[in-house]
């Protein structure tokens, strides 16, 4: 699989990365022996297929995710070496503790004892990309560049990153962080296109309103890395499930007649938008799936046209550009 370098670091990373939110369930149980051979199939698929990039977090399964795929690769002999993992911290649940609400927390203490807990769990020294995932209101810029000094330092953390920030939210961390900010994780799929609309629907009634003014300009002009989350829209953009828009129908059919056309998966075409995009956006793949994964790493050999770029564009809009 083609790579690049991550900006601003020394890590080549696959352009297509592996996500494991779905390996473990959501429930307070322990993981189960499901949890743990659907982990190991995963990583074994991925490594199979080359994919290098791991994308996790403290939260996925409340932990039991991070457990199960740290667990499976400590049964591959040599493999922690040559994977890069990412992982994410700064959301937390509800009663916790007991009686607290659910709430985001960039505090120099959470960020610390978040990663202490991947680490632990992941069975690693160290986390090659630590991401804060989703904006707190009540961050302390000053905080946040305390605890990634201090990780960066104990050599527990080599590279820091945000999920789900807007570029003023960036600027204001880099007040006082002094890392650069390698990656900026958002959802981004034909079916949540805002960020490439952004560019195309400037100053019309037809945009999609969102926070986000920019953001995709401002990742590239300060080489920071887009990555896509539910890049195939929860499966939506492949199999529409019963009662699905009108919209998601028209967009999956198209994606499905460009797919037929080129002799690839959905899941490549679907994929395969994301990756002609000139901003270099890598689509972190969610399946737990191992037949799905290997239809969506065909979108490594997928080449879209500017033409069919937008006409996916406009199916999935329901409408021309301007
Ligand atoms: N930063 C953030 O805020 C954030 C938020 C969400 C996710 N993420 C990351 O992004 C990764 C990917 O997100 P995602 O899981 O939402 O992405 P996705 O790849 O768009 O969706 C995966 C889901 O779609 C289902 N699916 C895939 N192909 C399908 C098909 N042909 N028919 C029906 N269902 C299909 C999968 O089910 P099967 O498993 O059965 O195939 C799985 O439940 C996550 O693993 C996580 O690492 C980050």
């Amino acid at each position: 699989m083609k790579t690049y370098r991550l900006p601003s670091t020394d890590l080549n990373v696959t352009r297509l990365a592996y996500g494991c939110m779905s390996l473990a369930g959501w429930d307070s149980n322990p993981p189960t022996h499901a949890d743990r051979k659907r982990a190991a199939q995963m990583l074994e698929t991925a490594l199979e297929l080359d994919i290098n990039l791991f994308d996790n977090a403290d939260i996925y399964g409340r932990g039991k995710c991070e457990t199960v795929f740290g667990e499976a690769l400590k049964q591959v002999p040599g493999a922690r070496d040559s994977i890069l993992i990412k992982t994410k911290c700064g959301i937390r649940f509800d009663n916790d503790p007991p009686g607290a609400p659910g709430r985001y927390d960039f505090s120099y203490d959470h960020i610390l004892s978040s990663v202490e807990g991947s680490l632990r769990r992941l069975q690693t020294d160290h986390i090659d990309v630590l991401l804060l995932h989703r904006p707190d209101a009540l961050v302390e810029p000053d905080e946040v560049a305390r605890a990634f000094t201090e990780l960066q330092r104990a050599g527990q953390v080599r590279h820091f990153g945000v999920s789900n920030h807007s570029p003023m939210q960036i600027e204001l961390l880099k007040k006082s962080v002094t890392q650069p900010i390698v990656a900026n994780q958002l959802e981004f799929s034909l079916l949540h296109a805002n960020l490439a609309d952004l560019g195309v629907f400037i100053n019309q009634s037809a945009a999609r309103f969102t926070a986000a003014d920019g953001l995709l300009d401002y990742c590239r002009l300060h080489n920071i890395l887009v990555e896509a989350w539910s890049p195939v829209a929860g499966g939506r953009l492949i199999d529409p499930p019963a009662g699905a828009s009108a919209q998601v129908r028209a967009a999956a059919a198209a994606v499905s007649a460009l797919a037929a056309a080129k002799h690839t998966s959905r899941e490549a075409i679907a994929l395969g938008w994301i990756l002609r995009h000139p901003a270099g956006i890598q689509p972190i793949i969610g399946t737990a799936r191992p037949d799905r994964l290997r239809l969506s790493v065909e979108a490594d050999q997928v080449q879209l046209t500017r033409e069919e770029w937008y006409s996916l564009l406009e199916a999935a809009r329901g409408g021309p550009v301007p």
